[in-house]
């Protein structure tokens, strides 16, 4: 139980996992070197062995290529097996400087949805009660492997995803939620699905500490530099952004220190906080001419006027003149993002399968994009921090980290999507 005291249950809660819901203990697979490193500079290790149980638990012949050379830093580690057992390989991961326990920024779930399908090399239709305990198990040990700044997510389906949700309460506590994000993943829409054509997916976020919780507020991506039309003396695109708060909550009775007299000059476009001949007085005001506030401060328009402008605009009223603020497209600028993310932002299943095929691999048909991962990856770590992903499936969070400078560690159970698939992904040939 966490500190706000949520509790959820179901059949069978906190029996042991059924036969064969465990895997075997991971072992690495591949070591990956960051990208721009010489090519061939990744360590084969050996190939993916058949998952039968805890036998294939053994200790992973880390094979260097070449044994005279000194060790090389690696940015990842593909690990095959259960990604419930990961702490099992942290002894050999940790030679590697990619100890994940208490130190990963980002653990990524995309387990089986638990619809009712079969794909290439995994199943998805364990009974809803058994699945959710598998669940429950592989969400205590991200909870394990996170550092106090970090974040879980969890991507699901509508299938199981409020339930899940109760458990992720529990686990992480009320306290840690963050967000349950819409994500379009298929824009036409399933129409093989019964009522309506599915086309979204969720994904859920969770602060390890919510006192401590490291997420960016917004991602540089998602500013559209066709929302700064104008382009200033200095060359640098600007747009105009009305100085008085347009929230009708904020009006003289409800924040009095707000409203104050500027002064301005509509053909030169000059504001001042203090009177001068030749500058009218304006007050700020709604469309209807009922009063308002401005959005700054007198201290703060005084220290900022030369980013202030006075034009006369043609109101609801008829023409009057009022300020903006002349706000840059600046290097480093980020915006917040919305909650639902639209396929046209970050790619979707089809998209995803496309990247697959681009890279030359084929036989896996539940890939994520790679634009929503460098997002996920972006919105919650720095280069340098540690990402992991439990399920990692054709190995899309491998490829969006190394991209973005990341450490990253990921598990999937079964060797040959691992051998077939995730390997020659990521341009790591196996022995
Ligand atoms: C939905 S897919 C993940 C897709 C992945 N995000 C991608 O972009 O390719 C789920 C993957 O989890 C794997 N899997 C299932 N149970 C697992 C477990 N206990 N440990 C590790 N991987 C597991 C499956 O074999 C499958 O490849």
């Amino acid at each position: 139980m966490n500190s706000s005291g949520f509790t959820v249950t179901w059949p069978g809660r906190g029996e042991p996992e059924p036969p064969g819901a465990h895997g075997p203990a991971p072992v690495i697979s591949a070591l990956v070197p960051p990208l721009g490193a010489a090519s061939g500079d990744s360590t084969l290790v050996e190939p993916p062995r058949a998952a039968s149980g805890d036998s294939a638990a053994g200790k992973p012949g880390v094979r260097p290529r070449d044994e005279a050379c000194e060790p090389r830093p690696y940015s990842g580690a593909v690990l095959v097996g259960d990604g419930a057992r990961i702490a099992e390989a942290r002894a050999d991961l940790e030679s590697h400087g990619l100890d994940p326990v208490g130190l990963a920024q980002l653990v990524y779930l995309d387990p089986p949805y638990n619809r009712g399908g079969s794909f290439d090399g995994y199943h998805d239709n364990m009974p809803r009660h058994s699945w959710l305990g598998y669940i429950e198990t592989r969400l205590l040990v991200a909870r394990e492997l996170l550092a106090e700044t970090g974040t879980v997510w969890v991507h699901l389906d509508d299938a199981e995803a409020h339930r899940v949700r109760c458990v992720l309460d529990e686990v992480f506590g009320v306290e840690g939620f963050i967000a349950d994000l819409t994500v379009e993943s298929n824009p036409k829409g399933r129409q093989l699905d019964r009522f309506f054509a599915g086309s979204h997916d969720r994904l859920m976020v969770y602060a390890r500490d919510p006192e401590k919780v490291q997420l960016s507020g917004g991602i540089a991506a998602a500013v559209d530099p066709g929302d700064f039309p104008h382009v200033g003396a200095d060359g640098v695109n600007f747009r105009l952004l009305p100085l008085r708060n347009t929230n009708k909550r904020f009006n003289p009775r409800t924040t009095p220190t707000m409203t104050y007299p500027l002064y301005g000059d509509p053909e030169s476009g000059t504001v001042s906080v203090d009177p001068a001949p030749g500058l009218v007085e304006i007050l700020p005001v709604f469309g209807d001419l009922s009063p308002a506030v401005w959005r700054w401060s007198r201290d703060r328009a005084r220290e900022r006027a030369d980013e202030l402008v006075c034009r006369t605009v043609r109101g609801r009223s008829g023409p009057r003149v009022d300020i903006y603020q002349r706000d840059r497209h600046e290097a480093g600028r980020i915006k917040k993002l919305k909650s639902i993310w639209l396929a046209q932002e970050v790619g979707s299943t089809d998209t995803a399968r496309a990247e697959l095929r681009a890279a030359g691999v084929d036989g896996f048909r539940t890939p994520k994009p790679e634009s929503l991962m460098r997002r996920v990856i972006e919105l919650s770590t720095a280069p340098g921090d540690l990402v992991v992903d439990l399920f990692a499936g054709s190995g899309t969070t491998a490829v969006a980290a190394r991209e973005l400078g990341r450490r990253w560690v990921v598990t999937e159970r079964n060797p040959d999507t691992v051998r077939n698939v995730l390997l020659p992904r990521l341009g790591v040939s196996g022995a």
